[in-house]
Parts: C-alpha cells; structure tokens; sequence
C-alpha cells in the first residue's frame, strides 16, 4: 500500500471539474485518504517547487499555482504513485495519452490541470507540506 499526493491546479479548479478528477482516481482503485481545497501563498508555492527554483519556467509556474485555489489530496493504493501518474498522462497535455485528465482536461504545459508526486520519497515530503498525520484516514 503506497500514499501519493495530487494536487487539482487553478485551471482545473475553475473549470469545475474536482468532482470529476477525483472520479478518476476513485474509479481507478485509489482511495482518497485525505483531501481539502486550499488557496497557496506566494512562499507556500515557492517552498512547494523549491526543487525547481532554477529552472526557467518557475516563477512563471509560482504565478500561476497561487492564481486561485487548488485541491490538494492524498491518494491511497497499490502502486498509487505510478498509477495516479500513468492516470495524469504526461505533463505536457499535447503529448498526453488520449483517456488521461491531462489530455481530456488540460489547456497546456503550465496550466496542466494536476500535478503527482513523482518518487516514494518525494510523495512523503509532498504529504507532510499538506497534511498533519492526524488529518489522513
Ligand atoms: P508539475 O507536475 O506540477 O511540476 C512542475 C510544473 O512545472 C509542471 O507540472 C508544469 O506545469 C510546469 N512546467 C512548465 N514548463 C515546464 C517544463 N518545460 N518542464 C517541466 N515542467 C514545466
């Protein structure tokens, strides 16, 4: 049993389309163990893509993930970390594979709809950001 975080972004939180996110995943044998929806301070996204920090797109990235609310959840399951990516598609929507929330959802590469963790490791300093243990069930 793996634990992964998903973040829903503006572009998808505006469109209206949580519920059908969450489906997704729901539908797809993942259980949601946590979730609420948050608006991100400047410093709290700045921290979240420290990782990214040099990267040419991070300020750009940093504008548009406090642009207005998101949902950030923690996903439960078998191989949840691979399956909530292989659910997402590839970051850049263009090049995501027909059925994925990226292809159906998203607009382009900085308004992607989602984002997941991407290693064990990271997914449990990604939850830790988000949630205190007690809040996850
Ligand atoms: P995410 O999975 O949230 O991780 C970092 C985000 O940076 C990524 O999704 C994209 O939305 C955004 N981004 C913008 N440009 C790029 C790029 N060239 N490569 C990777 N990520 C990018």
């Amino acid at each position: 049993m793996e634990r992964t975080l998903s973040i829903i972004k503006p572009d998808a939180v505006a469109k209206g389309v949580i519920g059908k996110i969450l489906d997704r995943f729901e539908s797809n044998g993942l259980r949601i163990a946590a979730t609420k929806k948050i608006q991100l301070s400047r410093e709290d996204a700045e921290k979240f893509y420290a990782v990214h920090a040099d990267r040419p797109f991070f300020n750009d990235l940093v504008d548009f993930m406090i642009s207005g609310p998101v949902v950030v959840t923690v996903l439960e399951g078998e191989n949840a970390m691979a399956k909530n990516r292989e659910l997402m598609g590839a970051t850049n929507p263009k090049e995501a594979a027909p059925g994925t929330i990226r292809a159906d959802f998203a607009e382009n590469i900085d308004a992607n709809a989602v984002h997941g963790s991407d290693s064990l490791e990271n997914a449990a300093i990604e939850i830790a950001f988000f949630f205190a243990e007690r809040e996850i069930a």
